[in-house]
């Protein structure tokens, strides 16, 4: 079978809850210590874009044709409406809670020439996202949900995931998480990590896809191979996990098996970040296409990124 065109794209939906925000993405600066003394360091660009993991995944999910809502909040100021109005420009059915007591949130993206970055973020309306907010009628109209930045909302983290995938599964949807960094991993104390880690543990048998690179999947497993890894997830509950592997490809895990496909080639670097949500992105979009064998998904889905890393798809918009 041929790769399939990326108009099997159109044919899928997408339902996002998760972060949304403002990114101020600066262009790359060299790496050194000037960065801490006093002075000014001028860049060659500065923008402001549609942030947020989910925001993105709802951004990209749209930009490849698919029908897509995005749920999430945003705090009663014009910030939050410049979000929402850029959501509807892109063709993405936005149902946005506004809470006047946590502002919309902003993050500025430092990127440096050794492919380094560091975010500067200040996330109020994201952290306080609590389940009876969020305006969950859209769920039953689409066939899968992503569940993006798992680890951002303490009440979602400890509770909340867990009653919005029972819904979701309820309502006849799949569900996908990004498991990501947390945060919190190498900052916190043991405990609070570990607690935190089997909060999302104990959410995993709603779950059907499970997303990330190599050492996120491992970190959160404890365990420093992939093997182990994918063991313990499928162990916890997952049906399958999307391995992001860099220049590796990608790979697909299902009942014991690891699909690796290859990377497209990539011509000239033009984005460096968010290709782990593309890929993904593109998965979840596959997901429910059986007539496309997993090789063939991991193909396009690769192909797709290496599009986006040459710079070919504009799938994040600014503001
Ligand atoms: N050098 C490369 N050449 C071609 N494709 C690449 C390359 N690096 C990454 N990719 C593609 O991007 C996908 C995801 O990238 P990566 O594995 O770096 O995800 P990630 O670590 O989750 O990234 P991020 O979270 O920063 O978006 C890979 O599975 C592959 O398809
Ligand atoms: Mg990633």
């Amino acid at each position: 079978m041929n790769s399939p065109d990326k108009a099997v794209f159109t044919k899928s939906n997408l339902c996002v809850v998760g972060n949304i925000n403002r990114d101020i993405r600066v262009a790359p600066l060299a790496p050194g210590d000037y960065l801490f003394a006093d002075g000014e360091t001028s860049a060659s660009s500065i923008i402001e874009t549609i942030g947020g993991g989910g925001a993105n995944s709802a951004c990209a999910a749209a930009a490849l044709g698919a029908r897509v809502a995005f749920i999430g909040k945003v705090g009663a100021d014009a910030l939050g409406d410049r979000l929402e109005q850029t959501l509807v420009r892109h063709g993405i059915c936005s149902h946005l809670s506004r809470d006047p007591s946590h502002p919309t949130g902003t993050s500025i993206n430092l990127t440096f020439e050794n492919g380094h970055r560091h975010f500067i973020s200040s996330l109020p309306n994201n952290e306080s996202i609590t389940l009876p907010e969020l305006d969950l009628t859209a769920l039953p109209s689409f066939t899968h949900l992503l569940r993006a930045d798992i680890w951002f909302s303490k009440s979602m983290l400890f509770g909340g995931n867990e009653q919005l995938f029972r819904r979701a599964r309820n309502s006849g949807l799949t569900v996908s998480i990004d498991l990501n960094w947390d945060p919190r991993w190498g900052v916190a104390s043991a405990e609070e990590v570990s607690a935190r880690k089997n909060a999302v543990r104990a959410t995993l048998s709603h779950v059907n896809l499970v997303h990330g690179n190599i050492r996120e999947l491992n970190e959160f497993a404890d365990s420093t191979d992939l093997e182990t890894t994918l063991g313990c997830l499928e162990q916890w509950g997952v049906s399958a996990v999307v391995v992001h592997m860099g220049s590796h490809g990608a790979g697909y895990y299902h009942q014991g098996q690891l699909l690796v496909e290859p990377p497209a080639p990539v011509e000239q670097r033009v984005n460096t970040t968010g290709t782990g949500d593309v890929l993904s992105v593109c998965m979840m979009l596959l997901a429910h296409q059986s007539e496309v064998p997993i090789p063939q998904q991991l193909k396009l889905a690769n192909r797709i990124v290496a599009e986006f890393i040459e710079g070919k798809h504009q799938l994040i918009p600014e503001l």
